[in-house]
């Protein structure tokens, strides 16, 4: 970052003295106010919840411009990762700030491959769950579980650790969540299989069983690649902002990852995916398009709590251009499925089209984001509806480690720990119980 010629002056009216502040730039966007010195030359903190206007790292991986609706892996538009690249080459990216040349490409993608195996005793983490345990709630467990396994890469501090551990997470992701899967529905784990790429890999963990010859959809082993590409990183959200503060503790890089697959379970945030999909359902269950008017008056009455899932988002103010991709994919995938006419998706199509003329949603700039579609293409897949987030942290996984080794890797990087504004009851003296 580069200090600006501006500087910023805050003054009170109480007649405290003024303070200066310097303004720091990045290469694009937003500059930042540097507040560090703030509580020591005032005794005051600034106030922000949920972080509204508060840049908490500087980084050099992930840039959005919400009002453009543009989104940039290390300078490369998505729109470009997403048709000319495959998230192998996203994640080299992430992780090395550069996409790899044909070597670099034929060694990681060997790299990886070699690393899905997980250790045989991980299956026994498993057997301890109910087999309709949510999907997330499994792999929130086996992720944590895996720094039992791994002690030879959690030295967060180590490089060659963080970089091994980074290798470790992305191959074994995908194998993972199709255990996840297989256990629920009481089939047998599939290995993984070294003659197949990412994508193909984990349609056949998924799909296959010891039966009979599974033959992996290219169309399919296409789509799945690309829903990886497109939520692979984007900037601070709250799971990144999870994984950067657990992390900030020196805690293993498994640990944090696992606190990054719990965040992302929220309906908020990653688990809005499943929450649209069920909505999707919902309203075809009451009449499907002949309700969508009624839904919408539900969805604009504050009383009703209801949210148009798959909707809105803090930093984008324009279509999420994950969104527009995602509906491409979704015409790809339900043609190749002969599901063109799939109702779900022709009701998707007529709320958007709603939404974006109705004005409670222009203006508040309400867009579709990622989540949007992605449930759909999913669906056409084959991928139960609850383990849609869990496809969301197997693909942020690569975002996820990039970011925590940017910031173990930065010499300044110190532990997080936010302050408050103290609301509650002053000191008092505790009474005895029979004065209570
Ligand atoms: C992801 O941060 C990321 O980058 C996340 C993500 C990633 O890749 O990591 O992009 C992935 O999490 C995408 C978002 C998925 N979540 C959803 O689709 C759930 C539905 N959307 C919302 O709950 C909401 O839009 C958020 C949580 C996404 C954003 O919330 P904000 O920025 O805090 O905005 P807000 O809740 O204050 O909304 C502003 C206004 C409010 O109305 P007013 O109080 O101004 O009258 O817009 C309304 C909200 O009520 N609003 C919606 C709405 N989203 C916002 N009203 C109806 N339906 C919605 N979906």
């Amino acid at each position: 970052m580069k200090l600006s010629d501006n500087k910023a002056t805050l003054s009170f009216s109480d007649g405290s003295p003024s303070i200066e502040m310097p303004v720091y730039s990045g290469s694009v966007g937003p500059d930042v106010v540097d507040i560090r010195k703030l509580y020591g030359q005032t005794g005051m903190f600034t106030y922000d919840p949920g972080f509204l206007s508060t840049a908490a790292c500087q980084s050099t991986i992930t840039y959005i411009d919400g009002d453009k609706g543009e989104l940039l892996y290390r300078g490369y538009p998505i729109e470009q990762l997403a048709t000319k690249c495959d998230y192998m080459d996203t994640c080299y990216l992430l992780l090395n700030g550069e996409l790899p040349n044909a070597q670099q490409k034929k060694d990681f993608d060997y790299l990886v491959t070699s690393h899905t195996m997980v250790n045989e005793q991980m299956q026994y983490f498993l057997r301890g769950f109910r087999r309709d345990a949510h999907p997330m709630a499994v792999l929130t467990g086996l992720v944590g579980g895996m720094s039992a396994f791994y002690h030879d890469s959690t030295d967060i501090t180590n490089p060659e650790h963080r970089h091994i551990a980074a290798i470790r997470l992305i191959a074994k992701m995908p194998t993972l969540v199709a255990m996840a899967y297989k256990y629920k529905i009481g089939q047998p784990y599939i290995y993984p299989k070294n003659s197949l790429n990412y994508a193909g890999n984990f349609l056949h963990m998924m799909f296959a069983t010891p039966c009979e010859e599974y033959k992996v959809n290219p169309v399919l082993e296409r789509a799945l690649d690309r829903i990886f590409i497109l939520h692979a990183d984007h900037e601070q959200n709250a799971s990144t902002s999870t994984v950067r503060l657990c992390g900030s503790s020196g805690t293993n890089p498994f640990a944090a990852i696992a606190a990054g697959v719990a965040c992302l379970w929220g309906p908020a945030h990653g688990g809005a995916n499943e929450a649209c999909l069920n909505m999707l359902e919902d309203i075809q269950r009451m009449g499907g398009l002949a309700k969508v008017g009624e839904f919408m008056e539900q969805v604009k009455d504050k009383n009703s709590g209801v949210r148009l899932m798959g909707f809105g988002h803090r930093v984008y103010k324009n279509y999420d251009p994950r969104a527009k991709l995602m509906q491409e994919t979704c015409k790809e995938v339900l043609q190749e499925m002969g599901l063109e006419n799939d109702p779900l998706f022709k009701l998707a199509m007529a709320l958007e089209k709603i939404a974006l003329e109705d004005d409670y949603f222009v203006s508040r700039k309400l867009y579709p984001n990622v989540d949007f579609y992605s449930g759909i293409v999913q669906r056409a897949i084959g991928i139960p509806v609850n383990l849609f987030t869990g496809i969301f942290a197997l693909a942020r996984t690569s975002g996820w480690i990039a970011q925590l080794n940017e910031m173990m890797g930065d010499p300044e990087y110190k532990i997080g720990r936010p302050r408050q504004l103290f609301t509650g009851p002053v000191a008092r003296t505790v009474k005895a119980i029979a004065d209570r």
